[in-house]
């Protein structure tokens, strides 16, 4: 778990910052995003998936959380500005995202591959993503749709509590820490993220519905798009997953092999 944390650091502490240790190459790593609303449990199952797959969890969420511990003097206006769209349950703008993935489009090349977790949220933001991809010559995978009743959502939102120092995430009911209110991996103190109070709640539910829900049917007419129930514990969504998630691997390689082959014989 620890090298896990470690990988994350760069994307988490800014463009200049670098991985340590660097995630081994893969021959075909993963390259996914994770798709569901608010409080599915893309966060959790991208832990999960990160220690099976190898590839580095990026989530635009914890580099504003994480922008947000910093100073405010040391704070950009953009950052600011965007901490209040955070605060108040709204999207952070398209112009403010996408300059902080694009700074970090290192990570998106990366040979260990990766799993986006809140990123793109709109179709700007996924047209956007689509563009540098193109550039760089690189492909997604797949993008795994997680779906679950609201509300299931709203009981798994207000009971999470995050640990502030290793963002550990645990729920008071369905995943409660071993100590009331204590990390179980290292004993920080557990704190309810400040957009899972219910008027917060709310406000992310509905921005969900009109800007981030277009990208199921985005993602399906790329051919991309991997529905995943989301109802079960952490493990039992991890199970159903991991099956489709390969099949999806061997899939895209196939096509690329095939591509690969017709511009060698034109
Ligand atoms: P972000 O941090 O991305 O939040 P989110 O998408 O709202 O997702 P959450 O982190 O709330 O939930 P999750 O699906 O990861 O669920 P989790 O695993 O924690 O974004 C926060 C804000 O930043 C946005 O509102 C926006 O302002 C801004 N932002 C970020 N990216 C942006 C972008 N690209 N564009 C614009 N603005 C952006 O699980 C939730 C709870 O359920 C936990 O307690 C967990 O223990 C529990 N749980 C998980 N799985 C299960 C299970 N199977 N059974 C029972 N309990 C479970």
């Amino acid at each position: 778990m620890s090298t896990i944390n470690k990988d994350r650091v760069a994307w988490l502490q800014g463009p200049s910052a670098k991985c340590e240790p660097v995630p081994p190459a893969s021959d075909f790593p993963f390259r996914l995003v994770l798709l569901g609303a608010p409080g599915v449990g893309k966060g959790t199952q991208a832990e999960l998936l990160t220690a099976r797959l190898g590839a580095c969890h990026l989530s635009t969420g914890d580099v504003f959380r994480a922008a947000g511990k910093t100073p405010e003097c040391e704070q950009s206006p953009a950052m600011k500005e965007a901490l209040g769209y955070m605060h108040r349950g709204e999207l952070v703008p398209d112009s403010t995202v996408w300059e902080m993935v694009r700074e970090r489009s290192g990570c998106l090349r990366c040979a260990g591959g990766f799993i986006l977790d809140g990123f793109p949220r709109t179709l700007g933001q996924a047209e956007s993503l689509r563009r540098l991809m193109q550039e760089e010559g690189l492909s997604l995978t797949a993008v795994v749709n997680y779906d679950l009743p609201a509300p299931e959502i709203v009981a798994r939102l207000s009971g999470r509590r995050t640990c502030e120092k290793c963002k550990a995430v645990y729920h008071v009911t369905e995943r409660p820490p071993k100590c009331a209110g204590k990390c179980d991996r290292c004993d920080g103190k557990l704190f309810q993220r400040e957009d899972d109070r219910p008027e917060s709640i709310k406000v992310r539910l509905e921005a969900y519905e009109k800007s981030t829900a277009p990208l199921i049917s985005f993602y399906e007419k790329l051919g991309l798009l991997l529905p995943i129930a989301a109802l079960g514990t952490p493990e039992e969504i991890l199970e159903r997953t991991e099956p489709a998630l390969e099949l999806c691997r061997t899939r895209r390689w196939a096509q690329l092999r095939w591509a690969a082959v017709e511009n060698h014989s034109s």
